[in-house]
């Protein structure tokens, strides 16, 4: 934690993808790059708040002022977060797999000529979120994002509702969008109260508006 407005404030982020292991060399993942979680985890530490950045395997740099806890998996992140708790903030970035694979394999399955192809057994992954929003130590505010393609509006008005979150920026990821992965966002404010329509901008402005309504929300009373 460094001087500023958010001194003193403990705050969890994660960002990223999560690798699911299928055997020792192989994986199931998505083409989150992990660009709004470092900002958002950069933007509250530029606020002077004690940040916890829990990132799945990403290329880009760690952000400055910032403690990183580098995991792989869904249950990796979930154990991560749990650690850092408590806090006042908890920013759910990631984009965390939904479901790993049951059983992974302890040696790379092999290709046997004759055989048919392997078939995957999905297991669900824990839900962070939601463990977060209704964990006994909750942080006082629990904001979420939410990717979707369709009915982004509804969709992240119902995810507020089910994972206890006091918000959830919702956006929508189509890939004629370029959000995933792409230096730009636009996304929707869902919160108890209203919606707000944010503009398209950058992810670092995204991170600075968000960073600036926490420090709001913190500060009130
Ligand atoms: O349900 P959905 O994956 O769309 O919810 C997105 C939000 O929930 C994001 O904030 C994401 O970080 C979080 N999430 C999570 N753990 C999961 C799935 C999603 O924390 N297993």
């Amino acid at each position: 934690g460094g001087s500023g407005p958010l001194s003193g404030r403990k705050a969890i982020v994660t960002s990223g993808p999560t690798h699911e292991p299928i055997d020792p060399v192989r994986y199931i993942a998505n083409r989150s790059s992990g660009k709004q979680g470092h900002a958002i985890a950069a933007a509250l530490a530029r606020l002077g708040a004690d940040v916890t950045l829990i990132s799945g395997p990403v290329t880009i740099a760690d952000p400055a002022g910032v403690r990183v806890v580098r995991i792989e998996r869904a249950e990796e992140m979930r154990d991560a977060v749990l650690s850092a708790l408590p806090a006042d903030v908890a920013v759910m970035v990631a984009a965390v797999a939904d479901w790993r694979v049951a059983s992974t394999a302890g040696n790379k399955i092999k290709k046997r000529p004759g055989e048919a192809p392997p078939s995957l057994r999905l297991a669900e992954n824990p839900d962070i979120l939601k463990t977060v929003g209704h964990h006994a130590s909750r942080p006082r505010l629990v904001i979420g994002f939410a990717a979707e393609t369709e009915n982004v509006s509804e969709n992240g008005r119902a995810k507020l509702e089910k994972k206890g979150a006091d918000y959830i920026l919702a956006n929508d990821v189509s890939p004629e969008t370029g959000i995933m992965g792409g230096d730009r966002n636009r996304v929707k404010l869902i919160g108890r109260d209203g919606t707000e329509d944010w503009p398209e901008m950058g992810k670092d402005d995204v991170a600075e508006k968000l960073a600036a309504l926490i420090e709001k929300k913190l500060s009130a009373q």
